[in-house]
């Protein structure tokens, strides 16, 4: 496909039914590799957790460079690659409970824990000081420490299990091993059985899942404090974290400056894809990429309780507006996509935010606008993806251009950007919010007529009218509050 002739076709789309786009993809390639996609992704992962961008990639490179010292086989390795590149996979389904329990922000406590021996009381209490109830009072600090302290091991046991369970099932829906799953299964167990959630114990804890575990803490610390103490806090922990071999083929390495160097790689990807196995390289066709970008929306779904099905629910409005302007099923196929992908930058968002039952504040609704910036970064980092990235980016542009990310106007608006902002802002509509109840579908329709033609494509309002009234559709804000309940009652 001609790209340049693609986007043309998209980006002077004129919002009037007669004309159809419609036989252009937004994807480019049947075939990719399927770590590209997966390292590109993996970045989505960092942010969640807080973790400066390349953690998985370089906990890839580290966990890698250990197998091959363990001279693994080849199917072993394949395992383990992806198991490395997406060990933090279920880490947004725990992100509202920390947030919550701690009274603080999600990102700041993941990764700062990551910092710490949390099975030393003192450091473990010095840490839960440092971050609950951040620029609180010494009282609400007192109380939110007092609830941790009542909840105890089994809020942390509870934490780590939602993780990893999460995790290894979305593994399982992207069609990996089951090595890989269980490797994201057994991330956070430790050799003397002090770990979560399972306390398995020494070779009870998959190879692979000692192998993440470690290059994990291995990552966090050689990119926080250098190589040395890396190596220092490996060799401390060697025999009680880890498996006292895997910390030996790692200081086998340690002397190998060019292997470290490329830690720093601005090129990380490329470097990465180096490391899968040659001969079992996995690809990614048609069906592969519907299942990551499935997957990829309930990490992001996962994340609040108040977007759960958020951008499931997208895609299906988006697809159904499309449908009406009688566009391909290839088309349809590449809206589905970008609307199950387009909030994938919210992972950068804090739940401290998110979640907030007031109305956010300005600085907050500032942090809550880059989303839209930050899904087009992660997406763009995935070149097959072609027009995927300014389309999924672009979901928050208006016609008038007082809309964000870029502030593009009219013309500038691509036929399948106004289909996703006529899909998200109709989903976002009907959705119950913290701050405020979720709108009945007369509302929604006034609201969409008054902004159509200033804010969103008067078109693609009447098609999505069209397509809503000829289909039943399920309340929306019960599943949601089925999901604030589950959450409530895990806390
Ligand atoms: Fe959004
Ligand atoms: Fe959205």
């Amino acid at each position: 496909m001609n790209l340049s002739m693609s986007r043309s076709a998209l980006v002077s789309f004129e919002p009037t039914s007669q004309q159809n786009p419609t036989s252009d993809r937004l994807v480019q390639a049947p075939i990719i590799r399927l770590s590209e996609i997966m390292s590109a992704f993996s970045v989505a992962l960092d942010v969640t957790q807080g973790h400066p961008q390349g953690h998985c990639m370089r906990s890839c490179l580290i966990g890698m460079r250990i197998a091959e010292v363990l001279k693994m086989s080849t199917a072993d390795r394949s395992a383990l690659f992806y198991a490395l590149l997406l060990k933090d996979l279920g880490c947004s389904s725990n992100a509202a409970k920390i947030a919550h329990l701690f009274g603080g922000d999600d990102h700041q406590i993941k990764h700062s824990t990551r910092l710490i021996d949390w099975t030393d009381p003192r450091q473990c209490l010095g840490h839960c000081w440092t971050n609950c109830a951040p620029g609180g009072s010494t009282i609400e600090k007192l109380l939110k420490m007092a609830a941790i302290v009542r909840s105890g091991a089994e809020a942390g046991r509870k934490i780590a299990e939602i993780r990893c369970e999460r995790g290894a099932e979305i593994a399982r829906m992207l069609q990996l091993s089951e090595p890989t799953a269980q490797a994201i299964l057994d991330l956070d167990e430790h050799w003397n059985g002090g770990g979560n959630p399972c306390k398995q114990k020494g070779e009870e804890i998959s190879l692979l899942g000692r192998i993440c575990g470690l290059a994990q803490c291995v990552e966090v610390y050689f990119t926080a404090f250098g190589l040395s103490s890396a190596c220092e806090m490996a060799t401390k922990r060697r025999g009680k974290w880890f498996d006292p071999a895997l910390v030996d083929a790692l200081l086998s390495f340690k002397n190998e400056a060019p292997f470290w160097a490329q830690l720093d790689s601005s090129q990380l990807m490329s470097e990465i894809s180096r490391w899968e196995p040659e001969d079992v390289t996995l690809l990614a066709d048609d069906t592969r990429l519907d299942r990551v970008s499935e997957a990829f929306a309930r990490v992001v779904d996962a994340k609040s309780p108040w977007t759960y099905l958020h951008s499931t629910r997208v895609a299906e409005i988006a697809v159904g507006i499309a449908n009406q302007f009688g566009c391909s099923s290839g088309f349809e196929q590449d809206i589905r996509r970008a609307g199950l992908l387009h909030d994938i930058g919210k992972l950068g968002v804090s739940n401290a935010i998110l979640d907030k039952a007031g109305k956010p504040t300005d600085e907050e609704f500032a942090q809550i606008r880059r989303h839209a910036e930050y899904s087009y970064q992660i997406l763009k980092q995935v070149p097959a993806f072609g027009e995927l990235a300014e389309v999924a980016g672009g979901h928050h542009e208006r016609l008038d251009g007082k809309g964000y990310h870029r502030g593009l106007a009219g013309a500038e608006i691509s036929f399948a950007t106004r289909i996703l902002t006529v899909a998200d802002v109709c989903e976002a509509m009907t959705a119950k919010r913290p701050y405020r109840e979720a709108l009945e579908w007369e509302q929604v329709q006034k609201i969409l007529a008054k902004d159509a033609g200033k804010g969103v494509d008067p078109d693609c309002v009447a098609a999505l009218q069209t397509w809503y009234e000829k289909h039943e559709h399920a309340s929306r804000v019960d599943s949601q509050l089925e999901a604030v309940e589950r959450l409530v009652a895990e806390l």
